[in-house]
């Protein structure tokens, strides 16, 4: 059976460049099997035309809400009904801007208030519009009622610019679509009302270390804390008791998860290796110096000399130790690489004797550190699964459900 067969997909097409994309995108998610329908505003008229997507979904294209003969034929709210699954691509800034602001003002718009679909977005604009605080607020906005976003990518743009804002390519988009439709149709939990992990205790570090050089200086680097504050928030969500160790960071911490602040790689050691035996699942995402100053200075050292030399020596292995435990808890390590991702997350997963590893290309422009998304390959010693670009709440609720799955095939084995 072809992969969406009987599947209803909505796309919505707003203005934007890459609508000229989308002739491809329908053809290719039929070929899966969907059947196709098109809603297309105003905007997304000036850069392809109805008639070319009527053509290729086999269906009438939408783009009114207040066309008597459309609404006769399928009203918008038989549409939000009819739908399985919306997918808007490309997604502008502006439509992601009223959708976040619950406009329904077009007939899209409204679609989006009406349905009860789950609905991924994948942007596309000038990497300028795409951090824009406004813009990146909207994202924010979204993401958290629950939108899922496909991309964006990176690369060079329409207006000749290089950065984050591409809309992903055709292929990625109608795979993403199948891997969201399948986690549905494979029952992933509804976190409103399924609490799959209660009764488990999770254990997460999260954030930077910090190594005191002098009372004013230190190493640290540049973790914000964001992948491992979703990962608590996301399996609290699905039912589990969180604790976060978690070095400084500026972010809040997610409602009902425990956090306990340190500073160094050492303390981080102390309260993981004393939390770790009651926990059910250690999630290592801290980004943990691996070293430290050997004779921390008690006073604040003079620029006496034009060049300086720092002793340092090795922090213990967290995440290491406690799968090193004879009562370890299921143990899932992170690889922040630049190169060779698989081989060295595959060494880390060997060599600390980890039950998994998340690896992360932390040099991919826009993810990684500090960024608002992410993107994963999950490793464990027989199998791997790609996680892709996301933001890093929707990554994290994927992440938690694969671990969860793999925890209970543990439990059997
Ligand atoms: O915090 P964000 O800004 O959201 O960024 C997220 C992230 C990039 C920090 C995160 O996704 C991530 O990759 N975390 C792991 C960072 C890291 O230190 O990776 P590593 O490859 O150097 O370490 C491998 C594993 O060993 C990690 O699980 C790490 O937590 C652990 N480790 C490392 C050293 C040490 N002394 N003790 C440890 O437990």
């Amino acid at each position: 059976m072809q992969i969406l067969q009987g599947k209803k997909i909505l796309l919505g097409i707003s203005g934007g460049i890459a609508a000229y994309k989308t002739p491809e995108l329908v053809r290719r998610l039929k070929d899966k099997g969907a059947d196709v329908r098109v809603v297309m505003t105003e905007g997304a008229k000036a850069f392809i035309t109805p008639l070319t997507l009527q053509a290729v979904s086999a269906n009438a294209v939408s783009d009114s809400l207040l066309d008597t003969q459309a609404e006769l034929a399928m009203g918008h709210i038989e549409l939000a009904k009819w739908a399985d699954f919306i997918l808007i691509a490309p997604a502008t800034a502006d439509i992601m801007a009223k959708i976040a602001a619950g406009l329904a003002n077009d007939l899209l718009t409204t679609l989006c208030l009406a349905t009860a679909a789950p609905i991924a977005i994948a942007p596309a604009m000038n990497q300028q519009m795409w951090h824009n605080s406004a813009t990146q607020n909207n994202f924010n906005t979204l993401s958290t009622w629950g939108y899922t976003f496909f991309g964006p990518g990176t690369g060079e743009q329409a207006c000749g610019d290089v950065g984050l804002g591409r809309m992903l390519d055709v292929d990625e988009l109608v795979d993403l679509t199948c891997q969201k439709i399948s986690t549905f149709d494979n029952n992933e939990p509804n976190t409103l009302t399924e609490q799959p992990l209660k009764g488990q205790k999770w254990l997460i570090t999260a954030g930077p270390t910090r190594e005191a050089i002098d009372p004013v200086r230190y190493i640290s680097n540049h973790s914000s804390g964001k992948m491992g504050f979703a990962i608590a928030s996301a399996a609290q969500q699905l039912g589990a008791d969180v604790t976060i160790i978690s070095g400084p960071v500026s972010i809040t911490t997610p409602s009902h998860c425990r956090k306990v602040s340190i500073i160094s790689a050492t303390d981080m050691h102390q309260q993981a290796m004393d939390l770790a035996p009651e926990a059910n699942i250690f999630v290592a995402c801290a980004a943990v110096a691996d070293y430290r100053i050997d004779n921390i200075a008690s006073e604040k050292i003079k620029k006496s000399h034009n060049t300086m030399q720092l002793n340092l020596i090795k922090n213990p292995d967290i995440v290491a130790d406690i799968a090193a435990l004879s009562n370890k808890p299921f143990t899932v390590g992170f690889a922040a690489e630049t190169q060779d991702v698989e081989h060295y997350a595959r060494g880390k997963l060997a060599r600390k004797n980890l039950d998994m590893i998340a690896a992360n290309n932390v040099a991919s422009a826009g993810q990684g550190f500090n960024s608002d998304n992410n993107a994963l390959t999950v490793f464990t010693t027989d199998d791997e699964k790609v996680l892709p670009l996301a933001s890093k709440s929707e990554l994290a609720k994927q992440l938690v459900l694969h671990i969860q799955q793999k925890f209970e095939n543990s439990l059997k084995s």
